[in-house]
């Protein structure tokens, strides 16, 4: 099936990523949030975005109207029952999640797909309590979406072979490179990337050395943009805290465990760049 019309639930740093690659591939898009103040705050990250794309010379000011006129916002979940595909990027809680893929198998056209950007919960049971979980599987994309060259295609063992090309192909149409990988807690990503940013912290907890000197050391040592720690702040010490124990809870080693630090950090309201303090402090950025 060819994908030209791509509904997205949840219009938050993900969803709108999401919804700005598939408009600029050319697609129609329709972004459906809880709320209109929800909605316009993530409308307004795309233009934005685009923004910042046209001051530096990449689109021009056609292009940025063409992809901002391509996406539909609504709070109205009916106005996705035409999409070829349903990629939903909302809050990371299973139940929500299970709710909403309930809901919607009841309104969107039976041949389309479901694809959640979840990034460590069990696709298969969302895909579980959907009377297609043939069409379901995962698509995992990472932030910030239109800077970040790869998307996970996750296949559950209920996902059927042309269900997982079409996400594929949908994935490289995104111009993005696709990584195939089984439906397992983290993926292949966070499976990796995980541990290595607790071990950072761990590192720093036990004093090895400062916080500077961890990230120099990773960025300099390993030419990596960002040092695990800078990294965490930026991905979100809270959301790391919640990947790190669902994988724990699943795999049982203590790479995966949290370490306190990261737990009192994310109790006291320090969960990075978007509340203006984490490992460094962002409140005068
Ligand atoms: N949207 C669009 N473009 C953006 C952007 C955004 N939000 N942020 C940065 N860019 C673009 C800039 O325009 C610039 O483009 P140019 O080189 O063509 O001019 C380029 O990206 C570099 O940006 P900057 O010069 O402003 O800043 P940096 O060089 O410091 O790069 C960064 C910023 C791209 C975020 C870089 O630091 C980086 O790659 N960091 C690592 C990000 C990462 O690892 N992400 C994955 C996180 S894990 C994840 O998402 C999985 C989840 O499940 C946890």
């Amino acid at each position: 099936m060819e994908i030209k019309k791509v509904g997205i639930c949840g219009c938050g740093l993900m969803g709108s990523g999401i919804a700005e690659v598939a408009s600029k591939a050319g697609m129609k898009v329709v972004i459906r949030e809880v709320n209109d103040d929800f909605l316009k705050k993530g409308m307004g990250r795309i233009e934005k975005s685009l923004s910042k794309a046209v001051e530096k010379g990449k689109l021009d000011e056609a292009g940025k109207k063409a992809v901002l006129d391509n996406i539909s916002g609504t709070t109205e979940i009916d106005d996705l029952k035409d999409c070829d595909i349903v990629c939903e990027a909302i809050v990371e809680n299973l139940n929500t999640k299970l709710e909403l893929y309930k809901h919607l198998d009841t309104i969107v056209k039976k041949e389309a797909i479901f694809a959640s950007n979840t990034s460590s919960l069990s696709i298969t049971e969302m895909g579980a309590v959907t009377k297609r979980a043939d069409q379901f599987c995962g698509l995992h994309f990472f932030n910030p979406v239109p800077v970040m060259k790869l998307v996970e295609v996750v296949k559950t063992v209920a996902t059927s072979d042309a269900t997982f090309q079409t996400a594929k192909t949908f994935g490289e149409k995104l111009g993005k490179v696709v990584v195939s990988c089984q439906d397992t807690p983290g993926f292949v990503v966070n499976r990796l990337l995980v541990p290595y940013m607790l071990d950072a912290i761990r590192a720093l907890e036990q004093g090895v050395a400062t916080k500077e000197d961890i990230d120099n050391g990773m960025k300099l040592g390993c030419a990596y943009p960002m040092g695990p720690l800078e990294l965490t702040d930026f991905v979100g010490l809270d959301t790391t805290y919640y990947i790190a124990e669902i994988l724990f809870e699943e795999f049982k080693d203590h790479h995966y465990a949290a370490p306190p630090l990261l737990k009192a950090m994310v109790k006291a309201g320090y969960h990075g760049r978007k509340t203006g303090r984490g490992f460094y402090d962002y409140s005068k950025k």
